[in-house]
């Protein structure tokens, strides 16, 4: 069954990246513009059993890693409980269950989360100085971000089974000074520094010259470190791992714009409105919600709703008229699915 999330060019799509709010707490210069972005209506964008009704749709069709992203996922109120119930599908083959999130609040609902399931945390610092902090972010928090991060190195040290990476973007002439610094936040700490090169987008002020590639980057670390060398990546990261010999931590390259990595790429994503992308800079998107939500007068489905839905799509399964039987899956479910066949 699992050919559904096969494309059309052989690769197997298990990895679901799932956008549960645009809202974010920052405006870092390279994401957002000072105002914010235009926010859709509230009843655009997916409910909480709406999400967890097509995670668990994606999951038995054979994803086995779900990745929470934004915005920022913890300024939607109810995150926590959206993760207990995402994290129930372990039972279902989910094996991996990730957040993206910019730290600020995180250290107030980590350890929920990771009683929840969460499996792996990145998280996005760009400087290790409160000053440039705010400049990057145009917002204060350097302390908050911190603190989420020691609660995450100080719970893996209490045997907490959660990976962390820092997803760090550098800008040319603003905070490359800080790759080596960031570099050597892995010596005694079980994390990875990711250097990702700055892309345009969301209409940022993007230029070539504020842009530092990968090979540049390597080229400045292995000034000071000559024996940093290439680890073994799995076959669908987007990014290239690299270690310092007798390091705790790795580092990684995310090479968007000097290197494509779109033939390995197995995510599959939905925006906070529900549409489902295949590529990030694809512009090709469905409505999975306008499919689920036909059946209730196209209005946003809550608990009650979602539950009678499902008694009836359970008994539809079971053989009632409608089901398409082979497949076990009901005819809505099936069409969501066909989206992407
Ligand atoms: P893991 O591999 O599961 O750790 O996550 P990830 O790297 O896919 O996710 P994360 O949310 O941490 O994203 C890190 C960076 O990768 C961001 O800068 C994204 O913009 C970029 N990214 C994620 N997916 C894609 C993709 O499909 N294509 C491109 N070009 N960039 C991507
Ligand atoms: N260029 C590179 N990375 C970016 N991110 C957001 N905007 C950009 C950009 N213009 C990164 C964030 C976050 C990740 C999900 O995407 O820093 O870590
Ligand atoms: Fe928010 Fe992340 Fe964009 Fe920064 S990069 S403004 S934290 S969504």
């Amino acid at each position: 069954f699992s050919s559904f999330l096969t494309d059309n060019y052989s690769r197997q799509h298990n990895y679901l990246r799932i956008s549960v709010t645009e809202r974010c707490n920052l405006r870092c210069v390279y994401c957002m513009p000072e105002e914010g972005i235009q926010l859709s209506p509230p009843e655009h964008n997916l409910t909480t059993p709406e999400i967890v009704y097509l995670s668990e749709l994606f999951v038995k069709q054979g994803v086995e890693k779900i990745r929470l992203t934004g915005g920022e996922p913890t300024v939607r109120k109810d995150i926590v409980s959206l993760m207990q119930q995402i994290g129930q599908l372990r039972t279902s083959g989910l094996k991996e269950l990730c957040i993206t999130t910019n730290g600020i609040s995180l250290h107030r609902k980590l350890d929920a989360m990771v009683e929840s399931g969460l499996t792996a945390v990145n998280l996005s610092l760009d400087t290790l100085d409160p000053f440039q902090f705010t400049l990057m972010t145009r917002r204060n928090g350097h302390e908050a971000v911190m603190k989420s991060i020691n609660r995450i190195l100080e719970m893996k040290k209490l045997g907490a089974a959660i990976k962390l990476k820092i997803n760090c973007v550098v800008m040319k002439g603003i905070n490359e000074r800080e790759i080596i610094p960031f570099v050597e936040m892995g010596k005694d700490k079980d994390l990875e520094v990711r250097f990702i090169e700055y892309m345009p987008f969301g209409g940022n002020k993007w230029s070539e010259n504020k842009m530092l590639s990968f090979k540049e980057m390597l080229a400045l670390i292995r000034e000071k470190y000559p024996d940093v060398h290439r680890m073994q990546d799995h076959a669908n990261d987007t990014s290239k791992t690299y270690k310092v010999p007798g390091f705790a931590g790795r580092i990684g390259f995310i090479t968007s714009m000097t290197h494509n990595f779109c033939g390995t790429c197995n995510r599959l994503r939905i925006t906070s409105d529900g549409n489902l992308k295949v590529c990030l800079f694809g512009n090709s998107e469905v409505s999975l919600r306008d499919i689920l939500r036909e059946s209730n007068q196209g209005k946003p489905f809550n608990t009650e709703a979602m539950e009678a839905l499902k008694r009836l799509e359970s008994d539809r399964r079971e053989g009632i008229p409608g089901s398409t039987g082979a497949l076990g899956v009901s005819e809505r479910e099936a069409q969501i699915l066909d989206v992407i066949g």
